[in-house]
C-alpha cells in the first residue's frame, strides 16, 4: 500500500467512525425521547380510537317493531339529587336577616317578644302562609319568601319556626 493510500484509508476510517458515533448518538437520543412519550401514546391510543369510532356512528338507527332496540327508551330514573336543604338559622341569615335582624321597614325584629306575641298567637300555619305567600300587614310588606324565590317551602317554614323560637 502506498503512503497515499494509507493516508486515504486513515481519513476514511476516521470519517466512518465519526458517522457511526453520530448515528449511535441519534439512536440513543431518539430512544430516550421515545421512552418518555411512547408509553403515553400506547396507553391513550385505544381511547382515541374509541372516540373516533363513536364519532363515526350513524346519527340514528331505525328498528322495526320487534327488533332489538325498538323498545321505548327507559324513563329517566329519579331526578338528580338536590342540594341538602338549608336549616332555619341558615335561611334566616341568608334571606330574612336583612329586614328581621334589625327590624327594618316594619318587620318584627328577631327576639322582640312584644312584636312577635300577637303574630305567634295567629298560629304557626298562618305565619308559614304569610312568609311563603307574602303578607301586607299594619306595619309593612312582607315579600313572599322574603324575596328569595329559590328557597323551598320547607326552608322558609324552618326559618319562620326559628324566628318564632327566638322570639317567644
Ligand atoms: C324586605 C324585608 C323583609 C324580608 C327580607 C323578610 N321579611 Fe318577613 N316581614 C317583613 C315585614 C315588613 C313584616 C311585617 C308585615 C306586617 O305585619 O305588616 C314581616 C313579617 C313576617 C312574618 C309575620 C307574618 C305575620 O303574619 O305576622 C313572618 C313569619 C316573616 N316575616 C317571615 C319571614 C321569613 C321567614 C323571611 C326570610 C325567608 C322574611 N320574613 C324575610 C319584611 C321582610
Amino acid at each position: 500500500m502506498s503512503s497515499q493510500d494509507q493516508k486515504f484509508f486513515d481519513v476514511f476510517i476516521l470519517v466512518i467512525g465519526g458517522l457511526v458515533a453520530v448515528a449511535i448518538g441519534l439512536i440513543v437520543t431518539a430512544r430516550s425521547i421515545g421512552a418518555a412519550t411512547q408509553n403515553q401514546w400506547v396507553r391513550e391510543y385505544p381511547i382515541y380510537a374509541k372516540a373516533v369510532s363513536e364519532r363515526l356512528q350513524p346519527a340514528g338507527q331505525l328498528a322495526q317493531p320487534g327488533e332489538p332496540g325498538s323498545e321505548p327508551p327507559p324513563v329517566a330514573a329519579a331526578a338528580a339529587p338536590v342540594a341538602a336543604p338549608l336549616s332555619g338559622p341558615q335561611v334566616f341569615n341568608q334571606a330574612c336577616n336583612a329586614c328581621h335582624g334589625a327590624g327594618i321597614a316594619g318587620a318584627p325584629k328577631l327576639g322582640d317578644k312584644g312584636a312577635w306575641a300577637p303574630r305567634i298567637a295567629q298560629g304557626a300555619d298562618t305565619l308559614h302562609k304569610h312568609a311563603l305567600e307574602g303578607y301586607q300587614g299594619k306595619t309593612g310588606v312582607m315579600p313572599a319568601k322574603g324575596g328569595w324565590a329559590n328557597l323551598s317551602d320547607a326552608e322558609v317554614a324552618a326559618a319562620v319556626d326559628y324566628m318564632v323560637s327566638q322570639s317567644r
